[in-house]
């Protein structure tokens, strides 16, 4: 099969079109002849980080395809069945924590930007009904990360209101959708009037610009009073702003650090104010299903941000950083990669 491998580090990264071996399937195990797959934040922190992995390396979290071979002793999965990929391995039994097994698909075990995967059993479900392969490739890790952060931490419900950050995200346009979609009135900050327009068609109920050093009064104004839940992934220079707009008791839901690892808030703004922070990553195998479960029925889509072919997965890299992003980045392999003869 052919895999775009990754096989330079930098900003912008190196891809090449490879031939590599078919993958095959071991047991409890099956091979995913990948339609669609998409791009996460994750993949730029490996491509632009030399200590990620060695090269070459097939890499990507996401993707949706028809199941082309199955291992043995697997059960209620069989060739030909149309499915998206859990990207989330090894979670467990717990719903608090992954176990030691947790891990991402995509580096160090090889992804979706190839031809076909092989992921375990467990890790494939039905694609949902009414969504294209372009939005179940978008699906998955962010959806899965959003649904968790919203549901599990947040506590989304009808009446609460939650603020989710950096709107233009993929995870974010998952998340204000999904809280949406559970009854809370959903606040955004964002960079751009076109960015807040789009969020506020996705459903949020209004929203203003990060770059307003005074965003966090001018968020709690836009709500009529503190909200209950901050849900954030720019991390560093967010984390005071955040704790900022929440109501006593409130919860900041923390799963990425895009702006900067490091925050300075006052300790005060936590404790006597009764308030959490909760991290998160990923979600368990029950918070996946109960997520595709909601997307069967629910009215919202993925937002797909472009498509590009899998052999022009240097401009879909490229796409991840331009400001007007908004939403994922899907690839197609809808027309058959072609390395150079
Ligand atoms: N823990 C997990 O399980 C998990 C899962 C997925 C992602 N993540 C992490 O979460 C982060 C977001 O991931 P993603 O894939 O959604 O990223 P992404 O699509 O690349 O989004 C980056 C976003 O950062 C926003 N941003 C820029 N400056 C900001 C500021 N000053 N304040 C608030 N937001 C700002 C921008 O929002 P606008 O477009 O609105 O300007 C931009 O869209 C990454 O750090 C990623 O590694 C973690």
């Amino acid at each position: 099969m052919i895999a775009a491998r990754l096989v330079r580090f930098g900003d912008p990264p190196g891809f090449a079109l490879e031939h590599v071996d078919d993958p095959v399937p071991g047991p409890g195990e099956v091979v995913v002849a990948l339609r669609t797959a998409a791009l996460n934040r994750r993949d730029w922190w490996i491509w632009t980080d030399p200590d990620s992995c060695t090269l070459p390396v097939t890499m990507g979290s996401d993707g949706a395809g028809v199941v082309s071979a199955v291992g043995q002793e697997v059960d209620g999965v069989a060739v030909g069945d149309e499915v998206v990929v859990d990207a989330t391995l090894g979670w467990g039994e717990r719903e608090d924590e992954p176990g030691e097994a947790f891990d991402i698909l995509g580096v160090p075990l090889d992804g979706t930007f190839a031809e076909q995967v092989v992921v375990p059993a467990t890790n494939v479900a039905p694609r949902p009904a009414r969504l294209t392969w372009e939005e179940a490739a978008a699906l998955s890790l962010a959806g899965l990360t959003a649904w968790r952060a919203v549901v599990t931490c947040a506590g989304a419900r009808p009446g609460a209101t939650v603020l989710v950050t950096g709107a233009g995200s993929g995870v974010s346009t998952f998340a204000v959708q999904i809280a949406v979609a559970l009854g809370a009135r959903v606040f955004v900050t964002t960079s751009t009037d076109a960015k807040l327009a789009r969020a506020l068609e996705l459903g949020a109920t209004a929203g203003c610009s990060y770059r307003d050093p005074a965003w966090p009064e001018r968020i709690v104004e836009l709500a009529g009073g503190e909200l209950d839940a901050a849900v954030d992934s720019y991390g560093g220079p967010s984390w005071a702003g955040a704790l900022r707009t929440l109501r006593r008791g409130g919860t900041l839901v923390s799963f990425g650090d895009t702006g900067g690892t490091r925050a300075t808030v006052e300790v005060a703004d936590v404790y006597w104010q009764w308030r959490r922070v909760l991290g998160t990553t990923m979600g368990s195998p029950r918070e996946y299903r109960a997520l595709l479960a909601h997307v069967e029925t629910a009215s919202w889509r993925p937002v797909v941000d472009s498509v590009y072919p899998l052999a022009e997965i240097a401009a879909a890299a490229r796409r991840l950083d331009d400001p007007e992003r908004f939403g994922k980045i899907v690839l197609s392999l809808d027309t058959p990669p072609r390395p150079p003869s």
